[in-house]
């Protein structure tokens, strides 16, 4: 397989755990500490190098497409009082990746999301990143799951192994080992009861995927939760294509939920020098109490 130079990020949902703050603003935009959520994982995808992103929106989220365009009003109010290097970080993100957008009209699955990048990504190898899952250190595991694809000449996904009462959250994997954290997978199921969950190995938000899967996904019928599911269109891809698997590096935060952001924005605040102290005083107050 070629290297992907295309990454997919499906961010249509309605983002109904954060509501009320979803309302209007979209869940990939709310802040971990100052920057939104998706900014993690452009940051995953421009430290991979990958030149080119499909943001999969909604008609009613047109703030994340304001948030990648061009601001020349607060650009040049920053300039005039000092203050640029308050989106230098945004700003090389910008320079560095082309984005371009597909909507989904209908809210009718991550296969169905995933689908509407056909026609951008085209006949490419394609890498697709879920804005729920960040990763730090994400940027040279996303590197790594490329160079594993090459190397093995097939689809890799990211896994995880996660305790028996978070196992129905996932799409699960029936995998042998094959490498130190690598796997070839065999079969995979999305949302298993724990007594159906071939293994403990989760699959998290990271993929690689060959164009060959826009095709199986434009028949692949409602599953889980009555949705078109990424999971069931790779379960037939099996059958006819080598699926690799790769154990996640760093820690991996389900930002998807408020716990899983605070704890996301926690673990960042306490790596962060200023912070760090002023949080620690919190605990110390707390567990006196
Ligand atoms: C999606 C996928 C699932 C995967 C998970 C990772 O589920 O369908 O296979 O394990 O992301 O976070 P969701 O979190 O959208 O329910």
């Amino acid at each position: 397989m070629k290297r992907a130079s295309v990454a997919v990020i499906p961010a249509a949902g309605f983002g109904t755990r954060f509501l009320p703050a979803t309302k209007a603003v979209p869940k990939e935009l709310l802040p971990i500490l100052h920057r939104p959520a998706i900014e993690f994982i452009f940051d995953d995808i421009v430290g991979a190098q990958i030149p080119e992103s499909v943001l999969i929106t909604s008609e009613n989220k047109s703030a994340l497409a304001m948030h990648f365009s061009e601001a020349p009003n607060l650009e040049s109010h920053l300039q005039s009082n000092g203050s640029e290097h308050l989106l230098e970080q945004h700003q090389n993100l910008l320079s560095n990746t082309t984005i371009k957008y597909a909507i989904q009209d209908r809210q009718l699955g991550l296969g169905h999301a995933v689908l509407q990048a056909e026609q951008l990504v085209g006949d490419r190898p394609f890498a697709v990143l879920l804005p729920d899952d960040i990763l730090l250190g994400g940027s040279s595991f996303l590197t790594k799951m490329l160079a594993v694809s090459a190397q093995l000449k097939g689809s890799v996904l990211a896994l995880k192994r996660v305790p028996p009462d978070m196992i129905s959250r996932y799409g699960v994997v029936s995998a042998s080992q094959i490498a130190a954290n690598q796997y070839r997978i065999h079969g995979i199921v999305e949302k298993p009861s724990i007594h159906d969950a071939p293994s403990d190995l989760a699959v998290i938000g990271r993929y690689i995927l060959p164009p060959t899967i826009f095709h199986i996904l434009r028949s692949t019928p409602s599953g889980a939760l009555g949705e078109i599911q990424l999971t069931d269109g790779i379960a037939k891809l099996i059958e006819s294509e080598p699926v690799f698997g790769l154990i996640v590096e760093g820690d991996h935060y389900d930002v998807g939920t408020p716990q899983g952001m605070l704890a996301c924005a926690l673990t960042l605040g306490l790596e962060h020098a200023e912070m760090r102290e002023h949080l620690l005083e919190i605990f110390r107050k707390w567990s006196q109490k």
